[in-house]
Parts: C-alpha cells; sequence; structure tokens
C-alpha cells in the first residue's frame, strides 16, 4: 500500500508539486488544501485554506495523511508544521520559528551576519524619520525592504536617493503593505546577475536542486513593476556545478547550522535569492518555501522521486544526490492584463487543447465554469516546456504559450535569451 500526501496552497507551484507527487510509485493519494481549478481534476482538492491551521490538523488526521507539504509562505507563518509536529505527524515545511528567514527581513539578515554569509550591508529602522535621516546622509539608493510578509509586493529598488525616500514614504507612510513595513531594512545596491537556488533540507544536511534564473519585472527588458515572477529557465549556463557547491558552503549550509544550534532545525524547501558578481556570490533574500515559478520550472528535469526526497528530508534522514535530465527548461507566466496592478477576471481561456503533448501548463489564477476554465487571478498560468537545448525549450515554451488565449493575456517575449546570447557568443 502506498502513501497519502497532502499539498498546502493553491498556486502554480502547488500545481506542480502535485504533478511531480502523483508521478511517485509510493503515492497513493493526493489531497490538495485549498487547490486550484486543475489539482481539482488530478488529485482531491479539500475546502481548506492553507492558513487554516485546525483545519488542516483535522483533515490530516481524519485521512491518515503520512506527509505533508506546504507550499506557501503564509502557511509557514501560520503555523502549519508546528501545529502537525505536535501531532506527530510528518511534515515538509518549516516551523514557524525557522521560517523567519522569510517572514522578517531582519532576523533574516542578521542570522547572515551571524552565521557569516555574504550579504550586503544593511541597516533597520522603525521609524521613517531616522531611515530618511540616514539616507540623506548617504546621499544615494538604497534597497528598501518591509520586514514581514509582503506577497511580493514588500521590496522597492530606487535609482536614487530621491526615489529612496518615497519608496520608504510609501512602504511606512503610506502603508502600502500595511504592519508589514512597520519596520524596514535598507540595503545596500549591488551589481551582478541573480539567480535562485532551493535545497531539500533536513533540518541539518541541505541538497540543492538545479539553480534557475526568474525574471521578476513584468516588461521585457527588466522594465515595469516587479512582480511575484513573470517566468524564467534552468540551468543557469553562468551558475555551475562548482558555484552551487560553494553557494551551499557559504550561503545556505551555515544559516541551517545555526538554526539548529539556535534550537529551531530547519526542514524544508530553502530558497536563497543569490546576486553573483564582481564581489563573488552574495544572498539578497531566503525563502522559507518552494520559488514561484522556480518549481514550475525545476521539477521537469527532475529524474529522482520527489515523495521519497521529502519523505526523508521530514524524516531528517536525507542523503544520495538527486538525479537531472540533462534537459534545459523554459517557463513563460501568462498574466492578466494590469498585473501586479489590478486586473479584470473571469475571461475565458481558449487554447489549453491545442498545447502539445509533453508541454506542461501548470495553473494559478484559474477557475472552471461550465464552458471551461476562466482566469481568476493576475498570473493565470506558468508553459513549461522543456528541450534537449535551452533554444529548443523556448522555442517549444513560446510556440505553446501563443496558442493559449484570453483576453488582456500578457507575457514576457525575453525569457532565457540571454542564454542563447551566451551560446552563440561563446
Ligand atoms: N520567484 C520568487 C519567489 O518565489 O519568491
Amino acid at each position: 500500500m502506498g502513501i497519502s500526501v497532502l499539498i498546502v496552497g493553491s498556486g502554480a507551484r502547488e500545481h506542480a508539486l502535485t504533478w511531480k507527487a502523483l508521478q511517485s510509485p509510493l503515492t497513493d493519494a493526493v489531497y490538495c488544501a485549498p487547490g486550484n481549478a486543475a489539482t481539482e481534476a488530478i488529485a482531491i482538492n479539500s475546502d481548506i485554506e492553507a492558513t487554516d491551521v485546525e483545519g488542516i490538523a483535522r483533515f490530516v488526521r481524519e485521512r491518515d495523511v503520512h506527509l505533508t507539504v506546504i507550499g506557501p509562505e503564509a502557511a509557514v507563518d501560520a503555523g502549519v508544521a508546528d501545529r502537525l509536529l505536535n501531532d506527530g505527524r510528518l511534515v515538509f515545511g518549516p516551523s514557524k520559528a525557522a521560517g523567519r528567514i522569510e517572514s522578517s527581513k531582519a532576523f533574516a539578515k542578521s542570522l547572515m551576519k551571524r552565521a557569516g554569509v555574504p550579504t550586503p550591508d544593511y541597516r533597520v529602522f522603525q521609524d521613517p524619520a531616522n531611515a530618511k535621516d540616514f539616507v540623506r546622509s548617504e546621499g544615494r539608493a538604497f534597497v528598501v525592504k518591509a520586514d514581514g510578509l509582503a506577497k511580493g509586493k514588500g521590496t522597492l529598488v530606487p535609482r536614487d536617493a530621491a526615489e529612496t525616500l518615497e519608496c520608504i514614504d510609501t512602504l511606512m507612510l503610506r502603508r502600502t503593505v500595511g504592519a508589514a513595513a512597520d519596520q524596514i531594512v535598507l540595503e545596500e545596491k549591488v551589481e551582478g546577475r541573480e539567480v535562485s537556488l532551493m535545497a531539500l533540507v533536513d533540518g541539518e544536511r541541505v541538497l540543492p536542486l538545479e539553480p534557475a534564473c526568474d525574471y521578476k519585472r513584468a516588461l521585457d527588458g527588466d522594465k515595469g513593476p516587479n512582480t511575484g515572477g513573470m517566468g524564467g529557465y534552468s540551468p543557469v549556463s553562468f551558475f555551475d556545478t562548482t558555484d552551487i557547491d560553494r553557494a551551499v558552503e557559504a550561503a545556505l549550509q551555515p544559516v541551517i547550522d545555526a538554526l539548529r544550534e539556535d534550537g529551531c532545525p530547519y526542514r524544508g524547501c530553502l530558497y536563497a535569492g543569490l546576486m553573483v558578481g564582481p564581489s563573488g556570490i552574495q544572498v539578497l533574500e531566503y525563502n522559507a518555501r518552494f520559488g514561484d515559478p522556480e518549481t514550475q520550472i525545476v521539477l521537469p528535469r527532475l529524474d529522482s522521486d520527489l515523495i521519497a526526497l521529502l519523505e526523508a528530508a521530514a524524516r531528517g534522514e536525507l542523503s544520495g544526490r538527486l538525479s537531472w535530465s540533462p534537459s534545459a527548461s523554459v517557463g513563460v507566466v501568462l498574466a492578466s492584463r494590469g498585473y501586479p496592478g489590478s486586473y479584470a477576471r473571469d475571461y475565458p481561456i481558449d487554447g489549453l487543447g491545442r498545447v502539445e503533448q509533453g508541454v506542461l501548463v501548470f495553473h494559478a489564477g484559474t477557475a472552471s465554469d461550465p464552458s471551461g476554465y476562466v482566469t481568476a487571478g493576475g498570473r493565470v498560468l506558468t508553459v513549461v516546456a522543456t528541450g534537449q537545448t535551452m533554444a529548443d525549450a523556448r522555442e517549444r515554451a513560446y510556440r505553446n504559450a501563443e496558442r493559449i488565449r484570453f483576453e488582456g493575456v500578457s507575457y514576457r517575449k525575453d525569457l532565457a535569451l540571454r542564454e542563447l546570447e551566451v551560446s552563440v557568443t561563446g
């Protein structure tokens, strides 16, 4: 008899986790809480919100769920893992205390400093007047980060000192992300190329996944506002296996060791947002969860059994290495016009049936109605294609993205282009 798995969350990341969990020969039932319109078709959705700690605990008890996998940061911060661990259940996802590595930017920065992890210099402020005095005295731009969870809207990247002052007002006085910006971090701006490195962690051991690049700005050429992620690609030519090993040693293992020594061991996926620049690898942020859209892009390349790995991590028994397909993968996020600002919804989605076999379409902001799927969110779908080369994967991803239509569909056209330029110019 196989095991049952509960995936907590409702986005394209959770659709990808569900899809991968269903491929595991270990799994005989996959539940989602709450899941989305597409997981409904492949797994068993339950009407329980990701942050409903009591509801999830009851569901796990009643269905005798073997392993719970936590998707979103809000569920980590709500204490879903704490509650399930208290009930003697297996859970892949960190405790609320370990999750502060994402839910408090000031905590993460001080942990990094203490653990000797390279990260840009920073200052923490509770008073906007003090923060602005500091910027005026320095006379240059700083990255402005809300301390708390802000659904991807808490990090602002101004170009100069005047814009930095404006960003402080936006977060602390206009309170665009509410109490998340009662405290802010001002961080030195650093140059380089960003890469996302996710790793499975069992409290002690760190097993890195293949890296990916995520495109955070809404428009081509890295223009427009920051978003939750508009797509990306894997593997990453400028971040090879030596870089991965170096990053684990310098940027991931030290914080995992420090958290364990502090009495809050980290079990789950640790995501490091890295900047690779002239001064080496620096950590810009950690997330206490799988990345979105990185998960949709990376999991199709993973040959190992994901559920065996997550179960081993939850038990504190990770070992071995991961097995990867040598393919490349490109994921294109199809968004609603207006995202990340306001957007309309309920537009019919056409063309899903015209997508080629082997191309994956992970749902986020969709709903089903009697005539099919309709739009129901800002980021609607992630279209993911693999190929022998990055050029193949990219061409296939865009060819299929074009087949999907809904009113106001918008997506970046330049994803992974820089990788092709690298291979052309050597
Ligand atoms: N791709 C960025 C994130 O998951 O937060």
